[in-house]
């Protein structure tokens, strides 16, 4: 049987597709194995969302290749955004790989491989959903269910649209059998991905209607969506997530940035007034609703003055978690094209500022948590405690508690009696 190894970077969405390309491979007869050394095909599925991430990849790939040196008949690829994203130049420069294939390739990956020559296939397709393809999930509490690809919004910041192409939505019904067969396989949570995943839409059923089918179908004990556009949270979204139960009250909600000029020159399609407005209308609707957001520092003309007002309105949502980046210049985005005006130095200063107020805000609202009943899923051993069980309340956030022997997949309620910015730690 012919072996594969696979290591994934970048996002969820990522995670989601290396299960669809080794579900793919299984069906060809690979056997996924945990070993480069032990494997016939070594892949790498990346990231291009930020210069960072593909000097990492590249630095991966050096280390990879040393499998070829023995055992010369071993074929090394990437997959993904990057892949699509440095196509020609990959097969050039980094001489150690033999294929590159891009996020709408993977339907015929194992037929490639089997051809045994170098080959790059980056075709970006309109309507490939992947949605008749069995992913072979890890082992798990929570399925994360591709429900929409691609990306039409081109902020101006941002590679997406480029390296994963047009917006794309599996069809409702093959979305609802994929969340029937997670709750069949034991899954207990299921999230569903998508680069704006409330611009999801399949004939008359949008996303709202799509979260409320979910819903419907039994084992499954709770669900969830990432990453939302603030643009496309439309009324039946938020209905969606206001009848609760299943639906859980937690949203990730991109900001980017708390100035009105970047925000524009971002063409993110919201102001600040908006972006306001949205949080107070899923607050009302959603009491308790947990908001976590993205934010860049650093976009060519953000000012001292256009920092502040991101601060201003990072202290004036409250997020309960926030992941912060400083920007990086992509090929073949507008703004690559103007003039960076924030040296890498100030860059980080203002990195340092945001990601300051973030957890200090964090640590409040978590501490504010402290002597009240959460109801957890239950996923594991705790990583850094023996003997201790840890989960996530509906909000999402990582709660740990001495084992008492709940199961993986269990909902147990715990009292919460200490916290940090990003863990609470609870008792039964
Ligand atoms: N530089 C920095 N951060 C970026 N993101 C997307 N493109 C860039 C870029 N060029 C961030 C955005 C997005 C998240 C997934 O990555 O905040 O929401
Ligand atoms: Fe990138 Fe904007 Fe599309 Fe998000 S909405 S993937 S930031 S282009």
């Amino acid at each position: 049987m012919p072996s594969v190894y696979l290591e994934t970077y970048g996002c969820q969405m990522n995670l989601a597709d290396s299960e669809l390309i080794v579900g793919q491979l299984a069906r060809a007869g690979y056997d996924r194995v945990p070993d480069p050394a032990a494997a016939d095909v070594i892949l790498i599925n990346t990231c291009a969302i930020r210069e960072h991430a593909e000097e990492r990849v590249l630095g991966r790939v050096g280390d990879l290749a040393r499998h070829k040196l023995r055992r010369p008949h071993v074929q090394i690829g990437l997959a993904g955004c990057m892949a699509q994203h440095m196509r020609d130049r990959l097969l050039g420069e980094a001489s150690q790989l033999d294929f590159v294939v891009g996020p709408d390739s993977y339907r015929r990956l194992p037929v490639l491989l089997a051809g045994g020559d170098p080959f790059v296939d980056v075709r970006l397709e309109r309507d490939e959903t992947y949605a008749d393809l069995s992913p072979l999930r890890e082992d798990g509490v929570r399925a994360w269910i591709t429900v929409m690809r691609g990306c039409d919004k081109f902020c101006t910041f941002c590679i997406v649209p480029y390296v994963r192409g047009r917006e794309r939505s599996l069809a409702a019904d093959a979305v609802i059998a994929q969340v029937e067969a997670a709750a069949n396989a034991g899954y207990r949570e299921v999230v569903f991905l998508g680069q704006t995943v409330n611009a999801y839409r399949d004939r008359d059923v949008d996303f709202g209607r799509l979260l409320r089918r979910a819903a419907g179908v039994d084992g499954i004990a709770r669900i969830r969506f990432t990453s939302p556009h603030p643009s496309d949270m439309s009324e039946p979204v938020i209905e969606a997530l206001a009848t609760g139960g299943k639906i859980c009250p937690q949203l990730h909600l991109p900001l980017q940035s708390g100035s009105d000029r970047v925000l524009a020159r971002m063409e993110r399609g919201y102001g600040v007034d908006d972006y306001l407005t949205l949080v107070e209308r899923l607050r009302a609707a959603v009491p308790g609703i947990a908001l976590s957001s993205d934010i860049i520092v650093g976009f060519p003309g953000e000012s001292d003055d256009d920092l502040e007002a991101t601060l201003e309105l990072m202290r004036a949502v409250r997020f309960d978690n926030a992941f912060m980046f400083k920007y990086s210049r992509r090929e073949h985005t507008k703004a690559a094209k103007w003039e960076e005006t924030v040296s890498e130095d100030e860059k980080g200063r203002r990195l340092q500022a945001v990601i300051a107020l973030q957890e200090r805000v964090a640590a409040e609202i978590n501490a504010a948590l402290v002597g009240q009943e959460v109801e957890v899923l239950v996923e594991g051993p705790a990583r850094r405690r023996a003997a201790w069980l840890a989960g996530k309340t509906p909000q999402f956030k990582t709660t740990v508690f001495p084992d008492q022997g709940a199961a993986p997949g269990e909902l147990v309620h715990v009292r919460v009696t200490e916290t940090t910015a990003h863990t609470l730690v609870a008792s039964g």
